[in-house]
Order: C-alpha cells, then sequence, then structure tokens
C-alpha cells in the first residue's frame, strides 16, 4: 500500500516550525515522525560530555562512531525515541548550548554521512515517515513523494524560540537568542556539505503570519492533491 511507504520532507531554519508542524502532520496522517536535527543534538551532548573539541573531526569521529547511537521506534507516541547509549535523551537535547554544538558538528563531512545513513535506516524501518530537518529534501531523501520548505521572519523565529525556551523555563534576553539562531542560520546555510536551502521542488510556506493550525492545513492540502 502505497501509504505505508510514503514519505514527507519537510526542512526550513530554526524556528520555522518545523517539529510542531511536522509532528501534527505525521500524527494526522498516521505516520512515523523522526527529527533529525535530535540526531545532531545527540551527537552534541556526547561530545559536550567527552569534553572533545567540535573542531576536532578526527576525534570526534572517533567518539561518534564507537558510540550507541539509535532511534527506537515507539508505536504509541508515534515518535522515534533519541537512545544515547541506551538512555532516553529526549528531554535533553533541547538546549542553546546543545543547538549551537549541533551546528559546528554538523559541518563535518565525516558526521553528515555517519547521520544520513542512521537516517536512511530509520526511515526503512518505520514506513511511511514524516522527516524533518535542514537536507532532508536536498540530499537525503531526494525523491521524497512530498517535500515541504517552512520559512519565517528571522525576528518571528526568534520570539518562537525565545518563548520556546521561556516555557521549558530557560530565561535568556530575546537578543541573545536573536543573535545565536542568525549565527546558526548563517553557519547551516554556508557549510559546504548539504547546506540549508529549499530543494528545488519543494513547497515552500512562509509561516510568519501563519498559525500552526494554518501551516498544518496547507501540508495536507498538498499531501492529499497529490495523491
Ligand atoms: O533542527 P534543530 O534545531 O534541532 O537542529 C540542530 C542543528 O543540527 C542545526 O542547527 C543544524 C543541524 N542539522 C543538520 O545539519 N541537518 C539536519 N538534517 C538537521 C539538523
Amino acid at each position: 500500500v502505497k501509504k505505508r511507504r510514503i514519505v514527507i520532507t519537510i526542512d526550513g531554519p530554526s524556528g520555522a516550525g518545523k517539529g510542531t508542524v511536522a509532528r501534527e502532520v505525521a500524527a494526522r496522517l498516521g505516520l512515523a515522525y523522526l527529527d533529525t536535527g535530535a540526531m545532531y543534538r545527540m551527537a552534541a551532548l556526547l561530545v559536550a560530555r567527552a569534553g572533545v573539541d567540535a573542531g576536532d573531526e578526527e576525534r570526534v569521529v572517533e567518539l561518534l562512531s564507537g558510540a550507541e547511537m539509535e532511534f527506537k521506534w515507539d508505536a504509541a507516541g508515534g515518535v522515534m525515541v533519541p537512545l544515547l547509549e541506551g538512555e532516553d535523551v529526549s528531554d535533553r537535547l533541547r538546549t542553546p548550548a546543545l543547538a549551537s554544538l549541533a551546528s559546528r558538528i554538523a559541518t563535518l563531512p565525516q558526521v553528515r554521512e555517519a547521520m544520513v545513513s542512521l537516517q536512511r535506516r530509520a526511515a526503512g524501518r518505520a514506513g511511511g515517515i514524516v522527516v524533518e530537518g535542514r537536507d532532508m529534501g536536498t540530499f537525503v531523501f531526494p525523491d521524497a513523494d512530498f517535500k515541504f520548505y517552512l520559512d519565517a521572519d528571522p525576528a518571528e523565529r526568534a520570539r518562537r524560540r525565545w518563548l520556546e525556551f521561556r516555557r521549558r523555563g530557560i530565561e535568556l534576553p530575546l537578543e541573545k537568542v536573536r543573535l545565536e539562531l542568525e549565527e546558526r542560520d548563517r553557519r547551516d546555510m554556508g557549510r559546504e556539505k548539504a547546506p540549508l536551502h529549499p530543494a528545488p521542488d519543494a513547497v515552500i510556506i512562509d509561516t510568519t503570519h501563519l498559525t500552526v493550525d494554518e501551516v498544518v492545513d496547507r501540508v495536507l492540502k498538498v499531501v492529499e492533491e497529490g495523491r
């Protein structure tokens, strides 16, 4: 059945709404959901814990290749749970420090190679899936059934990130969040290997003035019409 093997990619910069939208679209279509940013964040957590310099590709790769990183399919929750050495780290990954470290590690070509094979394997296991990240439609799943690129004004994206942190008890000046987001944008878009940009066949949605529900509806409409 086609529905079970469907692949939907959602790419875009931080704060564009990818995570919330991807999760909801997956739930509504009965598909699995994979947050590939969590993989880079998991690698960042490992690097931070080991005290390894993120610029030292050789050591980072060595560390990652010896580590047990996997995604366990949680059928009840409809999500892939990130496991680091068997530990469920889903609640530990969304900090400003790990976001920035993840973005630095994500520039390392050998790290990306390892991640891509992990991502394709996870998708293969889940059957139909919504994958969210930076290079899903351009690089990891070039033959995806549906590709989306979510974007929003940087000021709005910073505001969303700032709100998310606040809700989770992380108090930071908005300006600091904005600067870190800009730096991450620059790095993610400027790197040599699989930089962030919309795939030529992606549907681009500017979410600046849209609610989550409105974005989800647009995505679902494209999918329904295209099937
Ligand atoms: O989506 P996120 O904020 O959790 O991602 C954290 C960092 O990981 C992001 O700044 C760049 C990197 N990343 C990537 O390079 N490729 C992906 N597919 C997902 C994330």
